[in-house]
């Protein structure tokens, strides 16, 4: 529930305390911090506990103009429901229309390549000016979404960056996170209830079936090992400590 003090939550099924401390050891290490969302549920979560317990970390999402209406729609109910701004980071215009008028839009299931090109210019090079000036950055990325991701850690060094970056989610289950969204009643993106457990691009996303995993519906014509956009995979990342901030 909106305002509800959010460290009482501790023992309701999701460690909602623990984000917060979380959160707030970052903002109180760093400067200018971020926290990239893509709106999905955990990315709900994390703004949610960025907003209710007025955290200085600034909240950006990418919005690469392939992004499905019922993201868009999000976006307006998260204005909604609280009073601070997400910042909203855009590809290049004549970097699309190069792409588009070369390859066509939807080159993108041609080969992996040109689907790595268009992540690039839609994702990649939009998050590096949305982290340019920042000190650290924050995701809402958890081991258990993906086989790329069994490893990673709460905090780690983003080499591609040059800033450390937080994974403040990454032991918490999809149980934790939807007990914490349900809970609080957050706002959260009208595809997770069609089916869609986690949502990308409109043309790269489709429903999964059940018994999928979860990233199935993520670049499904894709091997489940490559399904990366980029933003999150640099051979230069290293972690920093275990399992701690
Ligand atoms: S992706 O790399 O496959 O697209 P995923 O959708 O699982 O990533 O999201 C993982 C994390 O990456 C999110 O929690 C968020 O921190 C960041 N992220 C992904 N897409 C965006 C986006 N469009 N804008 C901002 N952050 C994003
Ligand atoms: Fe392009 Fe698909 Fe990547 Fe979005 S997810 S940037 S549409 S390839």
């Amino acid at each position: 529930m909106h305002g509800q003090p959010i460290a009482s939550s501790q023992n309701s099924g999701y460690p909602a305390g623990i984000l917060v401390s979380r959160l707030k050891e970052i903002a109180g290490e760093f400067g200018h911090v971020a926290f990239a969302s893509s709106l999905g549920a955990e990315d709900m979560v994390v703004a949610d506990a960025i907003f209710t317990a007025e955290l200085p970390i600034a909240v950006f999402t990418l919005d690469t103009g392939r992004l499905p209406r019922e993201t868009l729609d999000l976006l307006e109910r998260m204005r909604g429901r609280y009073s601070r701004e997400v910042e909203i980071f855009r590809p290049g215009a004549d970097e699309v229309a190069g792409y588009v008028s070369a390859h066509g839009a939807n080159a993108l299931y041609e080969s992996v390549e040109l689907r790595k090109k268009c992540c690039h210019i839609r994702k990649v090079e939009p998050l590096a000016r949305a982290l340019a000036g920042r000190d650290a950055w924050v995701t809402g990325l958890r081991r258990a979404q993906s086989v790329t991701r069994t490893d990673l850690p709460l905090r780690e060094f983003d080499a591609t960056h040059g800033l450390v970056k937080f994974n403040p989610l990454a032991d918490w289950s999809e149980e934790e996170v939807w007990a914490y969204i349900r809970d609080r009643e957050v706002p959260y993106n009208a595809l997770h209830d069609r089916g869609y457990p986690s949502i990308g691009c409109d043309p790269c996303t489709r429903a999964i079936r059940p018994g999928e995993d979860v990233r199935a519906g993520r670049w499904w014509w894709e091997s489940k090992d490559n399904k990366e956009c980029g933003i999150h995979v640099s051979p230069l990342t290293k972690p920093i400590g275990e399992k701690t901030l």
